[in-house]
């Protein structure tokens, strides 16, 4: 398969562009696309057979379920049995935007697209790019990252191209993602909102609309997580990771020792450094992947550093932890997993 790659501006997407893409959609064909989470690679949900293919496409574990992707409120109930207030209440706070939410799918949704469960994941993307391809294609979109599986999320169509090139139809080129990592995914089918995948919106915005969310108990290392995705080996860039928490000072202490150790014994070694810790570290390849005080810089760059670190040949990636409060839940999360919890923690 030709893999075409098309520029699109991502506020005004060209509508003959759209147009193109969204005909490969409706034929039951694969187009990658930017969300401003991460590029999703995309088919028709409703059809089994084009969901069938995302999964070859990603070798991605057919228990895997797929988030479904909308561009107008009235569509979830389509998808689902019933629309409770309190998913009312975070489609008006939160839609477009990366939150996803769990119900209990209704007959349209095929298996193949909920990996055989009885509930679906369903989102409607901020994306201008996103929102006018799910319109142009009249139907929703099942849409996982749109990476191999196992691989660091793509944020930039060259990730994508990386990835999928000859296995997909089209990637939209829509130039970078602003949030950088995965929507959260909100179940609601239980008596208490649970957290499955942290994400792009905070648990502490959650908790202002819902008052109690939970976090799933399955989240933290060596446990059962309730979301299928979450269980896989994931985010992983083919450099072994590291990742040292605890007060900065310490960190930088820490992670200068070891890759003074590491370079000694012949690696390339790539620390992951932060805009004020950057300076502090003489040895390795230093790559800033942004502000401490601007959690949303480092979320945006934390998956391209990763897969730049790999373009670089680096052997050995140390990375420094930042808070889990905001977006750090979700970065942390996502380089925990990346590290296959390879983890220092100092006091
Ligand atoms: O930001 C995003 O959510 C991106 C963009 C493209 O929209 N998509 C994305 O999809 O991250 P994916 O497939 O990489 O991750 C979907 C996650 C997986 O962890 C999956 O297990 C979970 O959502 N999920 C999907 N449907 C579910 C369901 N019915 N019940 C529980 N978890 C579900
Ligand atoms: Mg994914």
């Amino acid at each position: 398969m030709q893999t075409k790659l098309i520029k699109v501006n991502p506020e005004n997407p060209d509508p003959e562009s759209i147009k193109f893409a969204a005909g490969i959609i409706k034929a039951g064909g694969l187009v990658a696309f930017p969300t401003e989470t991460v590029y999703g690679l995309g088919a028709n949900a409703l059809d089994e057979e084009a969901a069938f293919k995302i999964y070859r496409a990603k070798n991605r574990p057919q228990d895997n379920p797929l988030i479904v992707h909308i561009c107008r409120y009235e569509e979830l109930g389509k998808l689902v049995n019933k629309v409770p207030s309190n998913a009312q209440k975070l489609m008006k706070r939160f839609w477009p935007g990366p939150l996803t939410l769990v119900l209990e799918k209704s007959e349209v949704v095929p298996y193949s697209t909920t990996g055989g469960l009885d509930t679906v994941a369903v989102r409607m993307p901020k994306h201008p790019v996103a929102l006018s391809l799910i319109k142009e294609s009249g139907v929703p979109i099942a849409a996982p990252s749109a990476n191999i599986s196992g691989r660091p999320s793509p944020t930039n169509a060259q990730d994508v191209y990386e990835d999928l090139a000859g296995r997909v139809d089209l990637i939209l080129d829509g130039g970078h993602c602003q949030v950088g990592v995965e929507s959260t995914v909100l179940d609601l089918t239980g008596e208490v909102p649970v957290i499955l995948r942290p994400g792009g919106v905070t648990r502490e915005e959650l908790e202002e609309v819902l008052g109690r969310v939970e976090l799933d108990p399955g989240l933290a290392e060596g446990q059962k997580p309730k979301s299928p995705g979450q269980k896989y080996r994931h985010y992983s860039p083919k450099a072994r990771v590291l990742v040292v928490e605890g007060p900065i000072e310490a960190q930088v202490k820490k992670i200068s020792e070891l890759a003074e150790k590491l370079t000694v014994q012949g690696k390339k070694v790539g620390i992951m450094a932060t805009a004020q810790t950057r300076g502090f570290y003489n040895t390795g390849y230093v790559l800033s992947v942004g502000d401490r005080n601007a959690p949303l810089t480092i979320s945006s760059n934390l998956f391209s550093v990763l897969r730049k670190f790999d373009r670089m040949g680096v052997e050995e990636i140390i990375a420094e932890g930042i808070p889990e409060t905001g977006l750090g839940l979700a970065v942390m999360n996502r380089l925990r997993k990346a590290a296959g919890y390879n983890i220092i923690k100092l006091e």
